[in-house]
């Protein structure tokens, strides 16, 4: 049953993005600059505008944000008939119930094992969403590895290489094309250091942990195609010193396609997934970048979970807990559906709205939002799976991914 008390904000100016002109330099320009901004609200439509291309003198004051002129004009000049095409809306929910209506869709594979303890209703052993297929080094046995330099060697050939122990300060491996790396036991990783999968396909990443070092990413994917990142747990020491000091636990970039990305934990650290690095990119991403994030649990990451640019992104039954910046961020025109997840203290949860100069879109549906949690989106998404896939409940799903995802549950 859905026990939801939504609070819509929708009657309060704040509902659509208007800021307060005392203390944000775009709201008091429109305000107090009628006779510059008003005639210009009138004929600013974002679809001729891209960036910073086309913006008066005076959009610095609205940090050069298309979005954010289109927001403050439409709360200084409403009506008319070239007022901006952007809506925006806030709305804050308060949950009252624990439960909520849930959609699950049969899958067309049956193989892979039972659902998960804790609640989850599908399978734990299972490759769905866009990176199914995924064959990685094949069914062999392979290599076995316990230091650094064994690591190296093994990776230059591909196939299966079971990592055993963790491997400190081995630096950044590059993996070839059919590779799978996977855990041995539930406490083999790779930390102080990190993988990159830089144009290769066909690559599984299992049962491990990972810790980065300082400036780099944990795991990065960049121009990788038909990769299954899987059980693994990624975290750092928390939101302590600056933000830059790590960067990603997860990075997708320059054109990676066909990912799933799935019953991983992520915790302790402030920058999550990115996916797409830039926003002057489009060229290279566009109709790339399809990722599939399901039954991953989020805790304590301050941002991007993921933050998706250009592409296309599915969200389901994950659990994400005390995120305090932003948690799944679409913008530059991505498409992204967010649905049977639980959000608790994770400030527009749903965002497409954010830091880049053009909105991503954003459906979401049979979500719980509670704490802190908002939702954040200024257009919806048309975007429809193209697979089958089994969700757990938003309702268990916090449950089920403690108890299922991370290390020590598919071993090897
Ligand atoms: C990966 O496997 C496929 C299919 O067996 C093969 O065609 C391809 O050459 C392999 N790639 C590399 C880099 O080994
Ligand atoms: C855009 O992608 C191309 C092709 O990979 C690359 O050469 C170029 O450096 C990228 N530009 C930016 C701004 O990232
Ligand atoms: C997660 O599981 C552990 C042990 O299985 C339990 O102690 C802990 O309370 C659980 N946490 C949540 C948030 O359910």
């Amino acid at each position: 049953m859905h026990k939801e008390q939504a609070l819509l904000l929708a009657f309060l100016p704040a509902a659509f993005g208007c800021l307060n002109a005392n203390s944000n330099s775009c709201a008091s320009f429109i305000k107090s600059q009628a006779a510059t901004a008003s005639p210009f609200c009138a004929t600013f439509t974002r679809s001729t505008v891209t960036a910073t291309t086309g913006l008066p003198a005076w959009a610095t004051y609205c940090s050069n944000k298309p979005s954010m002129i289109s927001a403050e004009c439409s709360c200084a000049y409403t009506g008319g008939g070239s007022q901006p095409t952007t809506t925006l809306r806030t709305t804050t929910r308060a949950t009252t119930g624990a439960t909520t209506t849930t959609t699950t869709r049969p899958t067309t594979t049956s193989s892979g094992g039972g659902g998960g303890g804790g609640g989850c209703a599908a399978p734990v052993n299972q490759l769905v969403g866009f990176g199914a297929g995924v064959t990685g080094g094949g069914s062999g046995s392979g290599v076995t590895v316990t230091s650094c330099s064994a690591l190296s060697a093994a990776a230059a050939n591909g196939g299966v290489i079971r990592v055993s122990g963790l491997l400190s300060g081995c630096g950044v491996i590059d993996l070839e094309s059919n590779t799978s790396l996977l855990g041995v036991g539930s406490n083999s990783g790779i930390v102080d250091g990190g993988i990159r999968i830089k144009d290769a396909s066909n690559v599984i990443v299992r049962n491990l942990k990972f810790s980065p070092a300082k400036k780099g990413d944990a795991v990065s994917l960049d121009g990788a195609t038909n990769v299954w990142i899987d059980h693994n747990e990624f975290y750092s020491l928390g939101l302590a010193g600056g933000k830059d000091d790590y960067d990603g636990l997860l990075d997708i970039t320059h054109a990676s396609n066909l990912v799933t990305v799935s019953w991983n934990k992520f915790r302790d650290h402030w920058k999550g997934s990115l996916i797409g690095h830039s926003d002057n990119n489009a060229s290279e991403d566009t109709g790339k970048l399809k990722v599939t994030y399901h039954h991953n649990s989020w805790n304590n990451v301050n941002s991007g979970l993921p933050s998706l640019r250009f592409g296309t992104g599915h969200v389901y039954s994950s659990c994400f807990q005390n995120c305090p910046t932003s948690g799944v961020h679409s913008r530059m025109g991505a498409q992204v559906l967010v649905e049977n997840s639980y959000f608790n203290n994770v400030p527009r949860a749903v965002v497409t709205n954010l830091d880049s100069d053009i909105d991503g879109f954003l459906t979401e549906r049979n979500n719980i939002f509670v704490g802190t949690s908002t939702v954040q989106i200024t257009q919806t998404s048309n975007f429809s799976p193209p697979y089958s896939y089994t969700m757990t409940s938003a309702s268990n799903v916090c449950s089920c991914v403690n108890g299922s995802a991370g290390v020590g549950i598919v071993t090897f």
